[in-house]
């Protein structure tokens, strides 16, 4: 049977008031990974008629927390950026995804950007999900036709993201 939508939901609002903490994410986390492994999950939710290309598909509205869907068609590289006071899985469902985790080499003051530097890189297939916790700098690159299931902390379209500029490789340390 299905992995449905409702299912997913609810079993992310229990896993998040069990521990709202790192160790809930991670729990939601595989309950992500479950949603990405539903051959008719995916086909009934990440569409690209829908995700052009996020769609919220559920917002909490008690924890405040959205299960989005993406589909994105082309490739692109990803600026680094984070997601200001709200946490982030990815999850992919189709499409390889090259990853960066981005160290922070100084925090702006003012309105200076805060500055970067790539610390990580990794794939991410079919079936894997990441917790970006608050504050943690990332950026996708996809090769091609990349669909993910996403969840927000919070509704992303309502929060500002931080001033994040990656440092010239020739002042790199
Ligand atoms: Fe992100």
């Amino acid at each position: 049977m299905s992995y449905t939508l409702e299912q997913l939901s609810d079993e992310i609002r229990g896993a998040l008031k069990a521990d709202s903490g790192p160790a809930g994410k991670q729990a939601v986390c595989n309950l992500v990974s479950k949603a990405l492994l539903d051959q008719e999950f995916i086909a009934k939710h990440l569409t690209a008629d829908q995700c052009r290309p996020r769609k919220v598909l559920y917002e909490d509205p008690e924890l405040g927390f959205c299960v989005c869907g993406h589909v994105y068609a082309d490739a692109s590289t990803g600026k680094p950026h984070d997601h200001g006071p709200s946490w982030a899985i990815y999850g992919v469902a189709v499409g390889d995804t090259e990853m960066v985790d981005w160290r922070i080499v100084k925090r702006g003051e003012g309105d200076a950007p805060i500055l970067v530097e790539p610390a990580k890189t990794y794939v991410m297939r079919p079936g894997d999900s990441h917790l970006y916790d608050v504050g943690a700098v990332h950026s996708p690159n996809r090769r091609g036709l990349t669909k993910l299931v996403r969840i927000e902390g919070e509704n992303l379209d309502n929060v500002k993201r931080s001033n994040i500029k990656a440092v010239e490789p020739a002042t790199a340390k």
